[in-house]
């Protein structure tokens, strides 16, 4: 008995240096993993991992040893009719099997029915099971009051709608910045059909009544043909409706529209180019070729067309 407690007392301490040692460089390692962590590199988890596991068994082999010794004792123990030594025992008694009846007991709790031999003990119920069940039963009050008694919680689909509603106000403004970044600088041919069609309508309810219904012209030039006043590029037709040409009867519509719709409504005139429609107003300034390899009409310009169409305002 003598033996084994020197036995004790000297692994233990063992142990306890085997511990230390393993533990000092891990906690190291542990205070500095928050700063350290994004620039860990591999090695060093190699080693950390390592570490974790030689204290795994570390741990494990201690345990082993204090089992075996307690096994040894409590042979002796049993053998002088002495109580055992329990490891843990209390907290096992109070937390995993609670007031278990021993086997020798079993029959003050056996129920009545008895099938070939097979009987059923009204065991207590272990307490850490009586304590999940205790759980869930908060769980689903609190759960109960907060998404359904007080409403602070939001649900799924509310949530997913919320989301959807903020990302549709973060899309109109985006939309709308970009839309207002339009100008005669990076202004593109709006070519999608969509965009084109409601251009159609602005041009309906803003232009018709001096361009006419289908771009003839009117009061204003016609904007079908390949004669302009103020240019034929998209970044010059931009422009003219941006600005206007006020002394002409030209409004400069950058009060009414914005920089989106003029884009929009310049792509809108260049699709109806050579359309030829019905009651078309006669040409007016000069003509602009769509590509410089196009034949160069002498007679009609004085100005030589090119390929991006900068027919100066000379002519006016
Ligand atoms: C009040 C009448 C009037 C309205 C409304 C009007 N325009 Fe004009 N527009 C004119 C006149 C007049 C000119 C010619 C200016 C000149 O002689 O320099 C012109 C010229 C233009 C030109 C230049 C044509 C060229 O040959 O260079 C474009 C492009 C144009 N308008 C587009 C539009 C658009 C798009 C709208 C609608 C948003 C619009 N206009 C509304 C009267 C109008």
């Amino acid at each position: 008995m003598k033996k084994i407690a020197t036995l004790i007392a000297g692994f233990s301490s063992l142990a306890l240096y085997g511990q230390d040692a393993a533990v000092a460089p891990e906690a190291e390692h542990v205070k500095n993993l928050a700063d350290k962590i994004h620039d860990m590199d591999s090695g060093l988890l190699v080693v950390l991992v390592a570490g974790i596991m030689m204290m795994i068994v570390m741990l494990l082999s201690t345990w082993v040893v204090i089992h075996a010794i307690i096994n040894i004792l409590n042979a002796e123990n049993r053998a002088k009719g002495r109580p055992e030594i329990s490891l843990f025992g209390d907290l096992k008694k109070k937390f995993i099997t609670g007031d278990l009846l021993p086997v020798e007991r079993s029959e003050e709790i056996q129920l009545s029915h008895n099938y070939d031999g097979i009987v059923e003990l009204d065991n207590t119920m272990p307490p850490w099971l009586r304590a999940i069940f205790g759980v869930t039963i908060l769980f689903a009050i609190s759960y109960l009051g907060y998404y359904y008694v007080l409403g602070i919680g939001k649900f799924q689909t509310q949530e997913y709608k919320e989301e959807m509603e903020q990302a549709s106000i973060e899309i109109a403004e985006y939309q709308k910045k970009a839309a207002n970044a339009i100008n005669e600088e990076n202004v593109k041919q709006e070519t999608d059909k969509v965009e084109l069609a409601a251009a159609k309508e602005i041009f309906a309810k803003n232009c018709k009544t001096c361009h006419g219904a289908n771009a003839e012209g009117g009061a204003g030039p016609n904007l079908t043909d390949a004669y302009w006043l103020h240019g034929g590029s998209v970044q010059e037709i931009f422009k003219t409706i941006k600005y206007g040409v006020p002394a002409k009867g030209m409004i400069a519509w950058q009060q009414k529209l914005t920089p989106k719709d003029i884009q929009s409504l310049t792509g809108y005139i260049l699709s109806v180019q050579g359309t030829n429609p019905a009651g078309a107003k006669a040409p007016q300034g000069e003509l602009v070729s769509a590509s410089s390899d196009a034949p160069n009409d002498s007679t009609t310009t004085s100005v030589p067309a090119d390929s991006t169409g900068q027919a100066g305002d000379s002519l006016k």
